[in-house]
């Protein structure tokens, strides 16, 4: 159990609390209208919405890549809205962060990549010239192998797969020792079965090693069968917030407007060509 999570547990603030969180960008657009969120275990809480939504933003608003307009953003109690720069860099450290396109230094190893999350998901040139302790490399070892990729540590990151490329992601996001995982969109530019391992992945280090995950997703399927938790945006409002078992037709509706949610996909598809046949009939 992580240290933030025994605090947690132990009658202490949340892990996590989102309080009343704004983000109108300079372009005028309000991408978030005022969103709470309360994490208060380990669990893995997918996030939902159209694009658009304001999905990325309530991530980045979380460890401040992007800086909020409003509202707090409380990890373990201590507001990261009000930190300076300082506090930021070491608040930074204790989120871990897994973009959708992996964002690895190309040209560098795996084990380099992974190395490099020891200073933080801001920091990767420095790690070029940083030598670290046996301690960090051991470590690295152990995760690349926990998440599949024994074996893999001499490989430049260009020469990887996409779905090797999140696992290192994950890798050096866990290099860190965070207390809260950021997803972006992880399985986005994967195959479908990939996406699933990656799920899996994520949803089995959750547990493990008790530490709770954001991740935004918008495969709805992927969300219901791997998330403990949902949470629909829409417009910047939070207009669900429960488990998979509770996104109904209805919900999905609210989430993302009006839509007949019992076709199955397959159908949909089935019926593409005989519109095209009705169409060139007409023709
Ligand atoms: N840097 C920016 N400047 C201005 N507007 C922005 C900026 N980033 C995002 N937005 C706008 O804020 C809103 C929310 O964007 P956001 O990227 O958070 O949505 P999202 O739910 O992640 O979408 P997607 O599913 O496409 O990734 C959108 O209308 C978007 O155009
Ligand atoms: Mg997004």
């Amino acid at each position: 159990m992580s240290a933030a999570f025994a605090a947690a547990a132990g009658g202490g603030a949340p892990l996590l609390a989102v309080e009343g969180l704004t983000k109108i960008y300079p372009t005028g657009k309000r991408a978030l209208g005022g969103v709470d969120v309360v994490i208060d275990r380990p669990q893995l809480v997918g996030v939902i919405g159209s694009s658009g939504a304001g999905k990325s933003t309530l991530i980045r608003c979380i460890n401040r890549l992007v800086e909020p307009t409003s509202g707090r953003v409380l990890l373990n109690g201590e507001d990261i809205v009000a930190l300076d720069r300082k506090g930021l860099r070491a608040a930074r450290r204790r989120i871990g962060m897994i973009f959708q396109e992996y964002n690895l230094v190309e040209r560098l190893s795996v084990m380099q990549n992974v190395l490099s999350g020891r200073l933080g998901y801001v920091g990767l040139l420095p790690s070029l010239h940083y030598r670290f302790p046996p301690q960090d490399i051991q470590a690295a070892f152990a995760l690349l192998d926990r998440v599949g990729l024994d074996g893999y540590h001499n490989q430049r990151a260009d020469a990887l797969s996409g779905g090797q490329r999140q696992r290192v992601g994950i890798a050096r996001a866990l290099m860190q020792r965070p207390d809260l995982l950021l997803l972006d969109e992880p399985t986005a530019s994967l195959d479908p079965k990939t996406s699933r391992q990656i799920m899996r992945l994520v949803r089995e280090l959750v547990a493990e090693r008790q530490t709770p995950a954001i991740i935004n997703i918008h495969d709805v399927a992927l969300a219901r069968a791997y998330a403990d938790r949902i949470i629909g945006l829409k417009d910047g409002l939070l207009v669900f917030d429960a488990t998979a078992d509770a996104l109904t037709d209805e919900a999905l509706t609210r989430i993302y407007g009006e839509e007949d949610w019992s076709t199955p996909q397959g159908e949909e598809e089935d019926e593409q060509p005989s519109r095209a046949a009705t169409h060139l009939r007409a023709e």
